[in-house]
């Protein structure tokens, strides 16, 4: 069920931590696009240490991002699993000379911080022997993307509509999904928010019986929010590495890598910038949404340096201009203001995110309030508002002098007190 804290919370950390980070190869997916054998992908888990791990430090380091929650990959597709399941051998507990459950210590070190404690989890399990033997040898990279277009004709396809839901296989594999969820939701206190993914193969709802287990993860966890990915359930949508043009109806959060790497990839070095990254949280927030920003740490738990330096440049920013982000709604819609905006929960209070340099002023349109007050970081600006035709309650457009010597370096917020929840022109004028 979808709590308040959610939308309000704005920022999250994502991390894609598994055996892939030994090699930095692609997580699980080097698997089904056979870029490596499943053997040599499952050999990574000798590297495997944790050596380094510090759940304290990374949710330090968290709230140094400005970020509210965090949302760890328990369990990726290739269904090794981070904690100590009783549900069977794959986990880096037994396979892994890491040796012991690394989701006990995260949920612990989250509950601390005060943040809320996320677990990713993948129904699909291309380990598990009742799930679907692997894709075909054939396929190479060429065949992607499988998963999401029509592959009505493709073999791995057939084998689940021959299967059959009621077969025993698929019943011992829904068992088994069930137990390790129990397990998750059972042993590591309250969980706030489990993040699902792999629900498209097989592609039918009569496998996976979304419903009842969504009634039973809410019996475990009554606080829960799940997202989008139970097949129609959920609580709120999960845009992924592409920032929505138009604003999502309802609630939403965006998952972006950092880099173009979900897990740790050292030869990846396509890192987006703190700038860019302060753009695109920007633009989430003004349209009402949130950012899910991935990290994928190294097979010892060090996050990488240069991913580091890009949360704590974010957390900056955020940190600078906190007001405009946390407990705030949507903003503007496009086209009143060339920017992001986010607006106060009473509504009275505008906060336009100016990306670009104002060169003099800022112009906004469509306000029908009187505008009390307009500043940046408590600094008073002067404004004016000209044209527009009372006569039909059409509004004048606003212009507010920026001095240049109250730019943020990075974002500019501009923050505009108006008399009363904001009343905005959203028709025609007169033709
Ligand atoms: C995609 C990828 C998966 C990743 C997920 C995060 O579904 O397949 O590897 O974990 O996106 O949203």
């Amino acid at each position: 069920m979808m709590q308040p804290w959610f939308p309000d919370a704005k920022l999250g950390i994502f991390i894609h931590w598994g055996i892939y980070a030994v090699e930095g190869t692609a997580e699980s997916w080097a698997i089904f696009s056979k870029e490596r054998t499943y053997d040599s992908y499952m050999n990574q888990r000798h590297g495997f240490t944790a050596a380094n791990y510090d759940p304290r430090a990374w949710a330090d380091l968290f709230k140094r991002a400005g970020a509210r929650y965090a949302v760890l990959t328990s369990k990726h597709h290739d269904g090794m699993a981070l904690w100590d399941t009783q549900a069977s051998d794959l986990s880096v507990v037994k396979q892994t000379p890491a040796g012991r459950d690394l989701i006990a210590p995260y949920a612990e070190a989250l509950h601390e911080a005060g943040l809320k404690v996320g677990l990713y989890f993948s129904h699909l399990d291309w380990s598990h022997p009742d799930y679907a033997p692997l894709p075909p040898a054939e396929r190479t990279k060429d065949h992607f993307p499988m998963p999401l277009t029509d592959h009505s004709n493709d073999p791995y396809h057939r084998y689940w509509s021959e299967l059959g839901p009621k077969t025993p296989a698929w019943q011992r594999f829904l068992a088994f999904h069930e137990a390790q969820l129990r397990e998750l939701c059972t042993n590591y206190g309250q969980i706030d928010i489990l993040w699902f993914d792999g629900e498209w193969t097989p592609d039918d709802d009569d496998y996976w019986q979304m419903p009842a287990l969504s009634d039973k993860l809410l019996a475990w966890q009554p606080n829960v929010i799940l997202n989008s990915r139970l097949r129609g359930l959920g609580d709120f949508k999960t845009p992924e590495q592409g920032i929505p043009i138009e604003r999502p109806e309802g609630v939403w959060e965006f998952n972006t890598t950092i880099n173009d790497s979900w897990g740790y990839k050292p030869n990846d070095h396509n890192y987006k910038s703190v700038p860019q990254l302060v753009r695109m949280f920007a633009e989430c927030i003004g349209m009402g949404g949130n950012m899910l920003l991935d990290v994928g740490p190294m097979a010892d738990g060090t996050i990488p340096p240069e991913q580091v330096e890009r949360l704590e440049g974010l957390g900056a920013w955020i940190n600078r201009h906190a007001e405009a982000v946390y407990e705030t709604q949507a903003g503007l819609p496009h086209a009143y203001h060339y920017g992001a905006s986010t607006l106060s929960k009473d509504q009275q209070t505008l906060y336009l995110i100016c990306f670009d340099r104002p060169n003099g002023q800022v112009a906004v349109k469509g306000i029908r309030n009187e505008i009390k007050s307009i500043s940046i970081q408590g600094e008073p600006l002067t404004f004016r508002k000209l044209g527009g035709a009372p006569w039909i309650n059409l509004p004048g457009v606003l212009w507010i002098d920026v001095p240049e010597s109250a730019l943020d370096p990075i974002a500019t917020v501009i923050k505009i007190e108006l008399a009363g929840p904001l009343d905005l022109f959203t028709g025609k004028a007169h033709v």
